[in-house]
């Protein structure tokens, strides 16, 4: 890149060598707001329209967000009509704040006060920029003069608040020092405390200081430095609420606001799914699913990500990237083997345990607490491991597959995925597993079949009494044992099936009340010296087990052939 990493000025830390925040737990989530429909849709190619931005306030409401900052209705005459809206259709609840923003600037801070009229709670979220960069090439002001608009913007918006004291409207403000992160800590102070001043901010009535980091200049522990150093030396600092607004330049949105919690950051203005200006603003889905897998409630829902991510979708014309955090396609599908294996532990652990945690390795949240399902947690390809196709049959379709059992199986799937080229989805696992375990009907089937338990001196003998077919014509057969599989072996033994071992054998019930049926996992050692499995299923356990020692033979045949 020839050295033009040369022209770029690094970027210069607050000192604070007894900063506090790195030893400190977020134990409470913060106060969240959504500013989706103001600096999440002005980045859009295609802005929402009334329509989209009604169903995303709609949405927005369902999540649990308590303030929303719904536009710039100074701005233009589309922002103005939306505001317009939801107050004229009482769209907005008693409990829920609108936030509405607007420059330090007078003719704006009059036409905002016009478009706020009517509501209930709102915020007046009032701004400038105040920078050395800004300063230098925007503004071409010093800090007097930066420090004079905000005066002047907190002087008229008092004056407003005052005319319509009378009307049933509750007004809160917020200010922005715009580019906070960019700006000398001790500016970004000096000019809150005097806009606090102005506004005549008090313990009661609390002013929201949000410090956004516009840009994202460092690191996220020089950013929770710089929001330290505020809260530590503002004045009359419990009449403010400190609010910050990350961007995501760097990529490390999520982590300036986590520090800057730390940090004393009391509330934090993102987007669902970090939409906004370039890479966007911080994703509050994540910071709220990340407090949640703490053990923290967030105090929103996303039970149901995939709704959010229809709507959000459908609004912005944005598509969410397949490994977004929580909410990508791909996030709880585990490809490597010795990952599928683990979680099938982890699942099988917390089941024999009982345990109240969430304690699965690779999924470091329930799927099925953002209304995610386990069927596409595990997708089967040929690098598959072999616990990975017995996960699915486990969790889709509730059979337990014996652990002996697991590796024969994975190489029947991996074989077929090999065969397909493709990954296997739930289904066709299911499928192949019924072909080859369960339905191998070449050349053995069972015709008819009757058991009985007799005592003979005082010993019960079981009797198989029925007949198989055998690829050509069905036969009789008949023998007797200890128990119907010993009977059944015997029997087989008069047609010339013979040396063939029972090695192990699980059952388990499946499905539900009347429905339920025997499952039988039956091994079998085969002349040629291999075990192999074969299953049945029946409603009469000693059916499903006859059934699955013909499966098991019928499969060793098979293999012997080939
Ligand atoms: O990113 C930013 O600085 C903003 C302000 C207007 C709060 O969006
Ligand atoms: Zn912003």
């Amino acid at each position: 890149m020839n050295q033009g990493y040369k022209k770029y000025i690094p970027f210069n830390p607050v000192k604070l060598p007894d900063r506090k925040w790195p030893n400190v737990v977020v134990k409470k989530a913060p106060i969240w707001c959504s500013v989706d429909l103001r600096d999440g849709n002005q980045a859009l190619i295609d802005p929402m329209n009334l329509e989209e931005k009604l169903m995303f306030f709609k949405m927005l409401i369902e999540v649990g967000f308590k303030e929303i900052e719904v536009g710039f209705p100074s701005a233009s005459e589309t922002e103005y009509e939306i505001l317009r809206t939801l107050i004229d259709r009482n769209l907005i609840p008693d409990d829920v704040t609108i936030q509405v923003l607007v420059q330090a600037r007078e003719h704006l801070i009059r036409k905002t006060f016009e478009a706020i009229k009517g509501a209930k709670n709102v915020i007046v979220h009032f701004y400038n920029s105040t920078s050395t960069l800004q300063r230098k090439v925007v503004f071409k002001k010093d800090m007097d003069g930066i420090i004079d608009i905000a005066v002047q913007g907190a002087r008229l918006i008092k004056q407003l608040t005052d005319e319509i004291a009378g009307d049933d409207i509750n007004i809160r403000y917020e200010y922005s020092p715009e580019s906070f992160s960019g700006t000398e800590m001790d500016n970004a102070v000096e000019i809150c405390a005097r806009v606090m001043e102005e506004l005549g901010a008090t313990k009661e009535n609390k002013i929201i200081l949000n410090l956004p980091s516009t840009v994202q200049l460092s690191t996220p522990n020089c950013f929770a430095d710089q929001v330290e150093y505020f809260c530590r030396n503002l004045p009359n600092r419990e009449a403010a609420i400190i609010s910050v607004h990350p961007h995501n330049d760097r990529g490390t949105g999520i982590a300036d606001a986590e520090l800057a919690m730390m940090a004393g950051a009391e509330r934090v203005e993102g987007t669902l799914f970090g939409n906004g200006e370039r890479t966007g603003n911080v994703d509050i889905v994540a910071l709220g699913l990340n407090l949640y897998t703490q053990g923290v409630d967030p105090e929103l829902d996303f039970s149901d990500i995939n709704h959010l991510k229809e709507i959000y979708e459908n609004c912005t014309k944005m598509k969410i990237p397949e490994r977004q955090p929580y909410v990508g396609e791909l996030v709880f599908t585990a490809f490597s083997g010795s990952h599928q294996d683990a979680i099938n532990k982890g699942v099988q652990y917390m089941h024999d345990t009982d345990s109240p945690y969430w304690e699965v390795p690779y999924l470091p949240i329930d799927p099925s607490d953002v209304g995610r399902q386990y069927e596409p947690i595990i997708r089967i390809n040929s690098q598959s491991g072999k616990g990975g196709a017995a996960f699915i049959m486990q969790q889709n379709f509730g059979y337990n597959l014996p652990k002996a059992m697991h590796p024969e199986f994975g190489r029947v799937v991996k074989a077929e995925a090999d065969r397909l080229g493709t990954e296997l989805t739930a289904q066709n696992i299911f499928d192949l597993f019924s072909r080859e375990f369960i339905y191998k009907r070449d050349p053995f089937t069972l015709k008819k079949h009757k058991i009985e338990e007799a005592g003979v001196n005082g010993n019960s003998v079981t009797r198989f009494d029925g007949s198989v077919f055998n690829g050509k014509e069905e036969v009789p057969i008949y023998g007797e044992g200890n128990g119907p599989i010993d009977a059944f072996f015997n029997a087989l033994h008069h047609i010339g099936v013979e040396n063939y071992q029972f090695v192990s054998y699980h059952e388990h019930a499946i499905g539900k009340g009347s429905h339920a049926k025997a499952v039988a996992y039956i091994e079998l050692k085969a002349p040629d010296g291999k075990n192999y499995f074969g299953v049945g299923i029946h409603d009469n356990i000693n059916i499903a087990s006859i059934k699955g020692v013909i499966s098991a033979i019928n499969r060793a045949i098979d293999a012997m052939k080939k």
